[in-house]
């Protein structure tokens, strides 16, 4: 049976396309189920309906509260049958509904080699600190900003001449390639989680 994700944005969504370009490329066994938006503008809503997937816009001015709005996310991505949950630049912070309607079945990408830098503007806050080696991140998503367990990590240079532009856009050509590889080892459940620790498991890998 493909695996049916649904993926979550409020911007670009420039890793939204590297998931559909690996799925086309035959990379990544999965189908995208639903693309939901928490901005009616985000741009990679355009390349959603592009790549002829379905669109879902669920605003936080229709709901009450957070948990409202979880709820009604959740209500949209069981619809259509979901079972993966990929945040591609998702700007909110994930509550409980979500998190309970898909236990270790949330994942993140982010733009630094957590724990170090989470939050907004993490390219900024490298380039701040001076660290020398700045990355990416995908991790399942627990109920603390950018924490969970890591699944895939890449590293990328910072340079002397670097700007925020131009080291985004360095870490930004890794996140492309390291979302759909860390979606796809999820997907084929040969791991387990030891403590904080995201395992593959060397028995069932090679069964
Ligand atoms: C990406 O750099 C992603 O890592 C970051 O937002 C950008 C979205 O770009 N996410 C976070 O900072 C989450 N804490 P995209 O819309 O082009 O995929």
């Amino acid at each position: 049976m493909s695996h049916r994700l649904g993926v979550l944005i409020s911007g670009r969504g420039s890793n939204l396309q590297s998931i559909v370009d690996a799925i086309l490329r035959g990379e990544l066994q999965a189908e995208i189920a639903v693309v939901i938006s928490n901005r009616q503008e985000a741009a990679g809503l355009m390349r959603a309906r592009e790549a002829r997937l379905e669109t879902v816009c669920v605003l936080q001015k229709d709901y009450a509260s957070r948990e409202l709005y979880d709820a009604a996310v959740v209500g949209v991505l069981q619809a259509h049958g979901v079972d993966l949950v990929c945040l591609a630049g998702f700007m909110r912070l994930i509550g409980e509904p979500l998190l309970e309607a898909f236990p270790n079945r949330v994942l993140n990408i982010h733009p630094s080699l957590l724990p170090a830098f989470p939050g907004l503007d993490a390219q900024r806050q490298a380039l701040e600190h001076g660290v020398r080696v700045a990355g990416a991140t995908v991790h399942l998503v627990d109920a603390e900003l950018d924490g969970g367990a890591i699944v895939l990590q890449g590293a990328v240079p910072v340079l002397d001449a670097d700007t925020v532009e131009s080291l985004s856009a360095r870490i930004l050509v890794e996140e492309h390639r390291l979302y759909p590889r860390a979606i796809a080892r999820v997907l084929d459940g040969k791991w387990r989680l030891v403590g904080r620790r995201f395992v593959v498991d060397a028995a069932a890998a090679s069964a």
